[in-house]
């Protein structure tokens, strides 16, 4: 492979939020350029909770993919403490291919999430007959545990528990951030799998105090330090087939990033694989990033590979201070920095 032209199998987002209204309009053509599918994120308000939700979600996002662009949105509904176990089969007669759990308060718009995982327990058991996929927001919402230990809590507390009851039910461990999560992972059965982000192969937790607070750094699950990092990017170039990419890709208007109580979520979609890229080409990986770009998120989900290809080119760019959203602004993370990769079709 040349070291300054990249040429993978067309790659998929396995963990995406698109928002609606003229917001989604203005982010849903940046992941259909790079993307061929991207697993959407039921947190609206109010969340996606029914397969009707999703079916009518799904058509206003294909409404705003360029023409003679193939892109696919894979919907996911919205676990609450009161989804009805009938609503799995109707899920999965829609295309609806996942839930989401969030534990309720974990993040953003998830005041209707799960109070109490064991509520769920007729739900899960339909999607585990269904062949359905949990994908978990494995952070503990307990005020008394530190917000940075939030996410290694919850797979005791939780996930080996949840494990242990569902033997036969696929779950997807969403955006991991800690050593300890990479290495449940890397231990645990097939049915297992996890997400990584882009932010959290490039950064530490230093990045949201360098020069000043940087809100557009913060996201949730919050950036952790250095060995975290290091674990990660260890799982994500490793080879295994449990380690996908899903950029968490979580536009919100600049002014309530810049905002005394900024909201988490960082905005990566214009430029994602362009920060994959980088995350794998200073782990001297780059010959693995189709197989974690490309190949494993659709193994895992029983879906086919895509067919056609994107190239990148070793070319600096400097990305837009800002970008449309709307009636507001949006900004890139990395906004008016320069990368070493470049995106070109
Ligand atoms: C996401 C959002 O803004 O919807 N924010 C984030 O920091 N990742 C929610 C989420 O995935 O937790
Ligand atoms: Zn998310």
């Amino acid at each position: 492979m040349s070291s300054d032209a990249l040429t993978l199998t067309r790659p998929d987002d396995w963990h995406l939020h698109v928002r609606d209204g003229a917001a989604m309009a203005a982010v849903v053509p940046h992941t259909a350029r790079q993307f061929g599918r991207a697993i959407i994120m039921p947190n609206l308000r109010p969340p996606v909770t029914t397969a009707a939700q999703a079916l009518d979600y799904r058509a206003r996002i294909q409404a705003t993919v360029p023409a003679g662009v193939d892109f696919q949105p894979l919907m996911v509904l919205y676990l609450t403490d009161n989804t009805p176990p009938e609503e799995v089969a109707r899920a999965r007669a829609a295309g609806v291919v996942a839930f989401k759990l969030y534990p309720a308060g974990a993040t953003t718009n998830s005041d209707a999430g799960v109070t109490d995982i064991r509520k769920c327990y007729a739900t899960l058991e339909a999607m585990q007959r269904e062949g359905l996929l949990l994908l978990v927001h494995g952070e503990v919402t307990d005020p008394a545990v530190d917000v940075f230990d939030r996410e290694a809590v919850y797979i005791d507390q939780v996930l080996i528990p949840l494990r242990r009851d569902f033997p036969g039910l696929k779950i997807v461990f969403e955006h991991i951030t800690t050593k300890e999560a990479a290495e449940y992972v890397a231990a645990a059965d097939a049915l297992t799998g996890a997400t990584i982000t882009a932010h959290h192969l490039l950064y530490n937790r230093n990045a949201i105090f360098t020069g000043g607070l940087r809100p557009h750094y913060y996201c949730l699950p919050v950036l952790k330090r250095e060995l975290h990092r290091e674990a990660l990017v260890k799982a994500a170039t490793s080879g295994s087939p449990k380690f996908f990419l899903g950029t968490d890709s979580a536009p919100h208007p600049a002014h309530l990033k810049e905002h005394a109580a900024a909201c988490a979520g960082c905005y990566t979609a214009l430029h994602a694989m362009e920060l994959y890229a980088q995350a794998f080409d200073r782990a001297g990986a780059l010959d693995r990033l189709e197989g974690f770009a490309s190949f494993y998120g659709a193994d895992f989900y029983g879906l086919p590979r895509n067919a056609g290809t994107i190239t990148l080119k070793r070319e600096a760019w400097t990305l837009p201070e800002s970008l449309a959203f709307g009636d507001a602004q949006l900004k890139p993370l990395g906004a008016g920095e320069t990368l070493d990769w470049r995106f070109v079709g």
